[in-house]
Formats: C-alpha cells, sequence, structure tokens
C-alpha cells in the first residue's frame, strides 16, 4: 500500500521530471528516550525511531548530476557529482545535507555510475529536535544504494553490519560535509529502528539491541514548543568542546591510552577532581555520566517491562538537562511540566540537541488522545502558544525498493 506522503513524492517527481519515478526510499525520524548528549561522549544511549517520515522518490539517469527537489522547501538545487567538496552551498540548508550524502557515499565507495533525479517529501517537523536531517540523510542514501548509483551497481542486502557502516558514512557527511561535530545516535537509530521496539547503542564499542516496547507499546507523544534552531547554530559545538575540556585534564593525569572519551571518566573521578575543574564543564560532565547511568537502568527496567519506572527515568534525565547541561529553555520547561498532570504521562524529557524544539513523553497508549489535549490546554494557558503534539509510534528503520513500471 502506498502512503499518502510516497505518493506526494512521486507525484512532485512525475510534476518536477516528466516522467514516473522507478525507485522509493523512505526513512523514519527518531527520539531520544534517554542519553542526552552521550553519543560523542563514547556514551550509552536509548532511542526510537518513530513514524514520521521523509520519503524520495527518484531515478538514476546518465551524466554526473545530481537534481533534487524538495517539496518542504519548495526548491531545487543541481550539482556536479564530481565536484561537491569544491561547492557544499549553504551551512544548514537541506541541499547541503543532500550534497553531504553523495559525497561522503562516494568517498567510501567510489565514483556513482551516474547522476540522479529526486524529489523529496516529508513530514518530520524541522528543526525540533526529531532528526529531520538524518531521516533525509537516510532516505536519500537508501534510493542511491537501492538505484545501483554507489558500489557499481552492487545489489545491497542491508543487514545490520551494512546499516552500521551506512552510519558511520552518513555521521561522516554530517560531521565533515554539514559541519556538525554530532555523534551516531540519529544515523544510527533511523537506520535500526523496529516498531515497537526501543534501540539501546554503546558508543565506545558500537553494541547495539532492540528492546521491545510492550504489547501494546506506549505512545511516544512528541510535543513541539514552537521554538527552533539549527544544529549548526553553535551551542551544539560549545557543548562538545566543554565535555572535551574535562577529557583533556583526565587524560592529562593519566594518559590518552587510558582517556579517549568522557565516558571513560567514573562520576567517582569526576568527584574527587570536582574543585579543580571549571565551573561549566564539571556540569556539563556530570550530565554526561549521570545519563550513562540512567540508560543503562532503563535498559533494564524495558527488559522487565516496567514503563513507569523507565518513564521516571526520562523525567530525571530532563532535569539534568535543565540544571547542568542547560541544554533546556523555559518553553520545553514549561511543556515538560504541562505534562507531568496529564493523563497517562509516564515521563518526559527534551529531544536531541535541545534549547528550542519538542519533548519526547511516554504514554500509556489508551490515555495518548487525553493527553494530547491536556497538554495543548495548560501550555497554552501557561504560555499563549498553541503546542504541535505529534502521537507517534516506535517504526522500522529506512528501506528503499524499486517501482513496478
Ligand atoms: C543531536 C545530535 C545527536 C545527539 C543529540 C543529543 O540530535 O545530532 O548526535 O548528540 O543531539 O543527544
Amino acid at each position: 500500500m502506498t502512503s499518502l506522503l510516497e505518493r506526494s513524492a512521486s507525484s512532485a517527481f512525475a510534476q518536477s521530471f516528466g516522467q514516473a519515478p522507478s525507485f522509493l526510499a523512505s526513512a523514519p525520524s527518531r527520539v531520544e528516550l534517554l542519553g542526552n548528549h552521550t553519543d560523542y561522549n563514547g556514551g550509552l544511549v536509548l532511542a526510537a525511531a518513530i513514524d514520521r517520515l521523509t520519503v524520495v522518490a527518484g531515478r538514476p539517469v546518465e551524466g554526473q548530476e545530481g537534481h533534487a527537489w524538495s517539496l518542504n522547501f519548495a526548491q531545487a538545487d543541481r550539482f556536479d557529482l564530481a565536484t561537491l567538496a569544491d561547492n557544499m552551498g549553504e551551512p544548514g540548508s537541506w541541499s547541503r545535507y543532500v550534497k553531504g550524502v553523495a559525497w561522503a557515499l562516494q568517498e567510501s565507495l567510489g565514483r556513482f555510475s551516474g547522476g540522479f533525479e529526486a524529489a523529496i517529501a516529508g513530514d518530520v517537523p524541522l528543526g525540533a529536535g526529531l532528526s529531520s536531517s538524518a531521516s533525509l540523510q537516510a532516505s536519500l542514501a537508501l534510493f542511491l544504494l537501492t538505484a545501483g548509483l554507489a558500489g557499481e551497481g552492487k545489489t545491497w542486502n542491508l543487514d545490520d553490519a551494512a546499516r552500521m557502516d551506512l552510519a558511520k558514512v552518513l555521521k561522516r557527511s554530517e560531521n565533515e560535509y554539514v559541519g556538525v561535530q554530532s555523534g551516531l545516535l540519529d544515523q544510527f537509530s533511523v537506520l535500526f529502528g523496529r516498531a515497537k521496539h526501543a534501540l539501546s547503542l554503546d558508543c565506545r564499542n558500537l553494541a547495539f539491541e532492540r528492546l521491545p516496547l510492550g504489547d501494546p507499546a506506549p505512545a511516544i507523544v512528541v510535543c513541539d514548543s514552537k521554538t527552533s534552531r539549527r544544529l549548526a547554530d553553535g551551542m551544539y559545538n560549545e557543548r562538545h568542546s566543554e565535555c572535551e575540556q574535562v577529557v583533556a585534564y583526565f587524560r592529562n593525569l593519566r594518559g590518552a591510552g587510558e582517556v579517549r572519551w568522557l565516558r571513560d571518566v567514573s562520576l567517582d573521578d569526576l568527584e574527587s577532581h570536582w574543585d579543580r575543574l571549571d565551573a561549566k564543564p564539571r556540569l556539563r560532565a556530570r550530565h554526561v555520566l549521570t545519563e550513562n547511568e540512567r540508560v543503562r537502568r532503563g535498559a533494564e527496567f524495558l527488559k522487565r517491562g516496567e514503563l513507569a519506572a523507565f518513564g521516571r527515568l526520562m523525567s530525571a534525565s530532563h532535569a539534568s538537562s535543565r540544571d547542568d547541561f542547560e541544554n533546556s529553555s523555559p518553553a520545553l520547561n514549561a511543556l515538560i511540566e504541562s505534562a507531568e498532570s496529564a493523563p497517562g504521562f509516564l515521563g518526559g524529557k527534551l529531544s536531541g540537541a535541545g534549547w528550542a524544539g519538542c519533548t519526547v513523553n511516554l504514554v500509556a497508549s489508551a490515555e495518548a488522545d487525553n493527553f494530547a489535549e491536556a497538554v495543548r490546554r495548560e501550555y497554552a494557558n501557561r504560555t499563549e502558544t498553541v503546542p504541535e503534539i505529534h502521537i507517534c509510534h516506535a517504526s522500522d528503520g529506512a528501506s528503499g525498493h524499486h517501482l513496478e513500471a
């Protein structure tokens, strides 16, 4: 069955390029359930892919040009696939992400066998902490791989090992082409998602697990504060370097072999050296290290089906973001406070980088509509802004397929 989004992408393709697409690919977005800013610190993450998607409809063409049309931005971009490193375009723009994927795939698999035309449609709220960017990256990559452009016509069997390789390629694209020093969380989540499951990832050794969320699985309710930011804005990289300051301190003490990541420092270490560390960096480090603990305990709770206990950890994570990592905002705090008394609430926190955008809440599935209504009312009372609320569910990872003629 084709979805509404697939139909929009296909008809946008037909309108822009004058024929029907031959391949369709799609990728979910993601929420981070626990493990905030732990990924680039070699830490632990618990996430879920959710059913807000990006869809790419396209076809391979002769030559070496990429030509993409974004339905959401009503913009086109056309570029030479051989000179991507010299023509990156505007930082943070959708087309920089598109070109970055083509660049990173070619860097790792060699020059594409031809060009492509693609139309992109999506229903992931943009700049809201749900990683619309990783969703865009993964859907485009799946299109390029399924269409046989990358890897000299190789047929891709995207098992977990190939998905992990692809996640790393897409991370490289974001780090080196887009210029955001993000970790692996987003790309991993949108590629490894599974319906009714959460995903745990150890970012130090890349061990992962898919953990059942139960049946019926709770709803994952995303509340959009209607405030937005862009990852490239600078705060993200600033936090990254504050964490690195603490790593550098312990590395000096113990040597690079012992301390590669913040993860290699224990909470006890941090406490014993507290007075010798700078005021902001030590708070950032405390957030990251207590988050790792919450992920560890959260995974155990999920394995035992203890969702209420899991939800309480999410709320503790939000408090730690608010107080120690300082990546929350008055709007995000008001949104979490509005959720606390709403029916079915199990726990909630800000989602992704923070500072603006969305909160993610775990909600008993039968109460999801009532929850949404109560939060809408309470947040509007407090802030005079009506939040946008998305009732989502854990969903499968990115995939692509050939369309019959
Ligand atoms: C953003 C980044 C992720 C991760 C989160 C915070 O979403 O893209 O890699 O660092 O922030 O946990």
